[in-house]
């Protein structure tokens, strides 16, 4: 027994030293983490539970039968975050550059099986070569196994990747099937050619980290939701975003211990409003101040500035908060915008997270650029995410709700549970300018008629008084008294029951 001991002890220290030494030492000088180290930030002190820490490859050629290492180059298994179940597996670089076996594929699904069985996320420690070169189509089965299992985890338990080194080729298209894509900057990068071939090819000049890395894709493509400094600071907020999700699409949203009144009244948000409509103000600063201790977990603030998006909590159980920024476009929609914000919807609705919809939205961006990009296909997507949407929804309009985005913003007519707005509220077709140069062109040349025509119209449609009158807005509300009419909103609706009708699945407009 002793000798079978000391063999298991062995076999885990081998297990432990991933790819030896020597490789360790080069993924710390690059500024890295080992993928253990990573998975010791990230869970709760103790608490991982290692699977197949002897797993290895099967591969008999170039050499391959000589060179096994137990693990195969993915640390899995499961633990806690604040005492919460996660599945988590972490890509060794210093084991043939993290590169993608059939085992260690099987590894990979095999937390995922078990995530999906016990309703639990998976959260993904990317740092890969990608396929395992020596394996061949072997490897490429091992890629489609675990992208088949992500599509089958999608709307059942949340999937994050965090990419934390290289990611290319067909290999990003797993990360690109969860929900969200974390990155690190100046060590990871993503892309599906890289700048060798984009040289050959299309005869660009372009560094990996400009082609594809942490702040190309959380600033230009929007493929990543974050970018984090480094290791540390990106498995820290992990473990902080972690805390707001529910652990799968059958549990509500956590409720954390909330010492935050929700009747707390800021009467700083009477003056947020300038004075003259064409002047922007920050819509965050209303996000800070209506959620629980202003704690607002943003998501990809770098792109598509003008709708933000991201999760707070409200009697300490989580909201999505979507929110038109004037400060950006003046907070318009657009292709980017929307569906930046679709996806944050749907995967709300996914995950019985309500959704807090902020309005100040002049309508949709216009020009060629849009209309050649498909605005009518890609603004539809957000206006299908919202109809769909079963979830409990509040909405509140600050200032602009005009024309179509009016509709689209989670209005009344798309079930909207309770539509709110602002005394400053402009709920209209169009802003008054527009409006009496279309309604009223023969006045065009008489300055005076024009005048008292815009008058007339902002005082007839600029304020929220028409919409209630309809019953479009359930109550024009102060603004000091925001927090406290959602919370109730919020706590009214907990118990919402709405089930759309049976159906295959739908055809969002992709
Ligand atoms: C096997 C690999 C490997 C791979 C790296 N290694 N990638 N082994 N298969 N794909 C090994 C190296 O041989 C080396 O082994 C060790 O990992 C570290 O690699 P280095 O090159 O020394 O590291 P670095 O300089 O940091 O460069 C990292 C890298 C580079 C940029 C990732 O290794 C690289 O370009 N690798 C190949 C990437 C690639 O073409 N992958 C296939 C993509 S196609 P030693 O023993 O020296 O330490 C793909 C298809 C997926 O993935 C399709 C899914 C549908």
């Amino acid at each position: 027994m002793h000798q079978i001991i000391e063999r298991l002890e062995e076999k885990r220290a081998a297990a432990r030293l991933g790819g030896g030494e020597a490789r360790i030492v080069k993924q710390h000088q690059k500024g890295k983490l080992t993928a253990r180290e990573r998975i010791e930030l990230f869970l709760d002190p103790g608490s991982f539970e290692e699977w197949d820490m002897f797993v290895e490859h099967r591969c008999v050629d170039f050499g391959m039968e000589g060179q096994k290492v137990p693990g195969d180059g993915v640390v899995t298994g499961y633990g806690t975050v604040n005492g919460r179940l996660v599945f988590v597996f972490s890509q060794d670089f210093t084991v043939f550059g993290g590169s993608l076996s059939q085992a260690h594929a099987e590894k990979i699904c095999k937390i995922m099986d078990h995530a999906i069985k016990v309703g639990a996320p998976v959260i993904g420690l990317n740092d890969s070569g990608g396929a395992r070169i020596q394996e061949g189509v072997d490897s490429l089965a091992g890629y489609a196994d675990v992208f088949q299992r992500n599509v089958m985890a999608s709307g059942v338990i949340p999937q994050i990747s965090m990419i934390m080194g290289p990611c290319a080729g067909g290999a990003v298209y797993s990360p690109a099937m969860t929900d969200f894509i974390f990155m690190v900057q100046d060590s990871s990068y993503m892309f599906v050619t890289g700048p060798e071939v984009v040289k050959t090819v299309t005869h660009e000049t372009v560094t990996a980290e400009e082609l594809g890395g942490a702040l190309t894709h959380s600033g230009k493509s929007g493929v990543s939701d974050l970018a984090f400094e480094n290791d540390v600071e990106a498995l820290l907020m992990l473990r902080r975003f972690v805390n707001f999700l529910p652990a799968n699409n059958r549990e509500k949203p956590p409720v954390w211990p909330c010492d935050d009144p929700t009747d707390r009244m800021e009467p700083s948000l009477d003056t947020l409003i300038p004075d003259d409509p064409n002047k922007p103000y920050d819509m965050k600063e209303l996000i800070h101040k209506i959620v629980d201790e202003g704690d607002f977990f943003e998501l990809q603030p770098n792109y598509a500035g003008n709708i933000l998006t991201g999760f707070g909590r409200m009697q300490g159980s989580t909201v999505g908060i979507v929110a038109n920024q004037p400060m950006v476009l003046a907070g318009c929609l657009d292709i980017d915008s929307s569906r930046k914000a679709a996806r944050f919807v749907r995967f709300c609705d996914a995950f019985n997270i309500p959704v807090v919809t902020l309005v100040d939205v002049p309508g949709f961006l216009p020009g060629t650029s849009q209309e050649y990009g498909g605005i009518i296909k890609h603004g539809a997507k957000l206006l299908y995410a919202y109809a769909e949407a079963t979830v409990p929804k509040v909405t509140l309009i600050t200032r602009k709700a005009y024309g179509g985005a009016y509709d689209v913003m989670s209005s009344k007519h798309l079930r909207g549970d309770v539509n709110l707005a602002w005394p400053s509220a402009e709920i209209a077709v169009m802003g008054p300018k527009g409006a009496v140069e279309i309604i009223f062109r023969a006045d065009s040349g008489d300055e005076e008629k024009i005048k008292a025509r815009t008058e007339e119209y902002r005082s007839k449609f600029a304020n929220p008084f028409v919409a209630g009158s309809r019953g479009f807005i359930d109550d024009v509300i102060m603004p000091h008294a925001t927090r406290k009419r959602i919370c109730r909103s919020l706590a009214m609706l907990k118990e919402k029951k709405l089930e759309n009708p049976w159906r295959k699945h739908g055809n969002i407009p992709l």
